[in-house]
């Protein structure tokens, strides 16, 4: 049966930019999202450029991803960007002890990342260590990284092999200081943030403080209060979807319960944002600070015989439905969200690659992004959404999400999801004050919500050209199957 859902569109009241930079991804030296994952080294067998993959550089280069978090999450506080730079053979070997208690060589640094980056046409966000490190160290490495004149710094990076700085813009003042970050009360890292971002020194950097973890309402507000606006350009905010914290459940073969309670805690992420919001804008009324979503996806249980140090799972449509959902979110709170980074990018938790061996796969997720990248720096449409409910049980949640946008081209893009695991959605979408003249567009779908891609079948779960949409006397209507995103095109 297809349930009935309205959406009124308004194309004539274009409502500010949306930022590419939602569509951030994240690379932590965890499990095997850099060593065995971007990162082969220069002298394996698999194709690769200056140790990275090519096939994973190409299909990245696809998603115009627009920024790359680095090297951590909790790795971040853990780090010493000095063991990774200079010849690879005199690097230190230490433990990565808070992902799997690994050795950990060194062997991909700054130069290594910060060229990557360059290599994937993205823009580097380096995560700086206040946990475990000294206002010195991070005030050294944006001088490494960024000074252009002679300095201590400077002259190392250039005896390292690279004679012109990289300008690094985006810069985090520690991760998740509440917690693996060092365990802080906000009233105390406001203290530290400000210590740190003194010495943080350099033209045009984008500072962004440790955030929130989830509802803690009170961490916004105390660093709102305690740090001068000046000395700060964004405010994090950690936010993952799971059934439960507890009992996280299989990534795969998910029961229905589990499924609809993800998609509660996804769909969280709209009131997370609207209080967080609430609270900067009265502090910071003109919006000058952002809210930095910096990790966000889905978090299951890992894959039987995989270390549980190491986070790796499958991603089914599920993972899709979560980041339709959540990006359609970032999409309509354009005014306070900036940036955000999907987490993780390869082989860990939400990833949009998965490898094995000479093998590589597209995810679900990955196919989201694609889909979805119009929407990067276009003109935010609003819409007004009246939907059906997805009912399970004695609960219910809002069975579609929609978000649209209006790109350079001057091209309309609507991208919905039905969320629904058993019901079709007959969406009606009022297109008001504009008039288009042909609709087409792409769709992800399935036959079971737990569907993945494997490397035996990796193009099981892809999009395809979609016929479902109908356009006459200004009204669209669209039939999206359970569990299914479609991304239209109108002109
Ligand atoms: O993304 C995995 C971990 O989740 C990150 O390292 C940390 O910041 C968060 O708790």
């Amino acid at each position: 049966t297809a349930q009935q859902t309205t959406v009124t569109l308004s194309a004539d009241k274009p409502s500010g930019q949306i930022s590419k930079h939602i569509y951030g991804h994240f690379a932590e030296h965890l499990g095997r999202c850099i060593y065995d994952g971007f990162y082969v080294g220069e002298n394996s067998s698999i194709p690769n450029t200056e140790g990275v993959r090519n096939d994973i550089i190409a299909a990245l280069k696809n998603l115009n991803i627009p920024n790359l978090r680095w090297p951590g999450g909790c790795f971040a506080d853990r780090y010493h960007w000095k063991d990774g730079v200079g010849p690879k053979g005199q690097r230190p070997s230490i433990v990565n002890t808070m992902w799997g208690g690994v050795t950990e060589d060194n062997s991909f640094g700054t130069h290594d990342f910060l060229n990557m980056c360059k290599l994937l046409g993205t823009e580097p966000y380096l995560a700086g260590n206040t946990g475990s490190g000294t206002v010195q160290e991070l005030s050294d490495w944006v001088q490494y990284v960024n000074f252009e004149g002679k300095s201590p710094m400077s002259d190392l990076r250039v005896k390292n092999g690279q004679q012109k700085p990289w300008n690094v813009k985006f810069w985090g003042v520690g991760n998740e200081a509440w917690g693996c970050g060092g365990n802080m009360t906000p009233e105390y890292y406001v203290g530290e943030y400000r210590r740190y971002a003194t010495f943080m020194e350099g033209k045009n950097l984008f500072k962004i403080a440790s955030g929130a973890n989830v509802d803690d309402y009170h961490w916004t507000e105390t660093l709102m209060k305690g740090i001068p606006l000046h000395m700060m350009d964004g405010i994090a905010l950690h936010h993952y979807s799971f059934p439960s914290w507890d009992k996280k459940g299989p990534a795969v073969g998910f029961t229905e319960q589990e499924y609809f309670e993800t998609m509660k805690t996804a769909l969280r992420m709209d009131e997370l944002i609207t209080k967080h919001a609430a609270i900067m804008d009265k502090y910071d009324p003109k919006k000058k600070i952002a809210l930095v979503v910096d990790e966000w996806g889905g978090w299951f249980d890992v894959e039987t015989g995989t270390n549980p140090g190491f986070l790796y799972q499958q991603n089914t449509m599920r993972d899709a439905m979560i980041a339709g959902t959540t990006l359609n979110i970032f999409n309509n709170h354009n005014d306070r969200v900036k940036i955000a980074n999907l987490a993780q990018c390869v082989n860990v938790l939400q990833a949009v690659i998965l490898t094995n061996k000479e093998k590589m796969l597209l995810s679900p997720t990955y196919h989201v992004m694609e889909m979805y990248k119009v929407h990067q720096d276009a003109t935010l449409l609003p819409v007004v959404v009246k939907s059906d409910d997805y009912v399970v049980g004695n609960e219910k949640l809002p069975a579609v999400s929609v978000s649209a946008s209006k790109d350079a081209k001057g091209l309309t893009h609507i991208s919905a999801v039905n969320i629904d695991r058993n019901k079709s959605e007959s969406i009606e979408i009022i297109l008001s004050g504009a008039q288009y003249k042909t609709v087409r567009g792409r769709i992800l779908t399935s036959a079971k919500a737990d569907d993945h891609n494997t490397f035996e079948k990796p193009d099981f779960v892809k999009p395809a050209e979609f016929k479902g949409a109908n356009l006459k006397a200004g009204k669209l209507t669209v039939k999206v199957p359970p569990f299914s995103i479609v991304v239209l095109e109108l002109e």
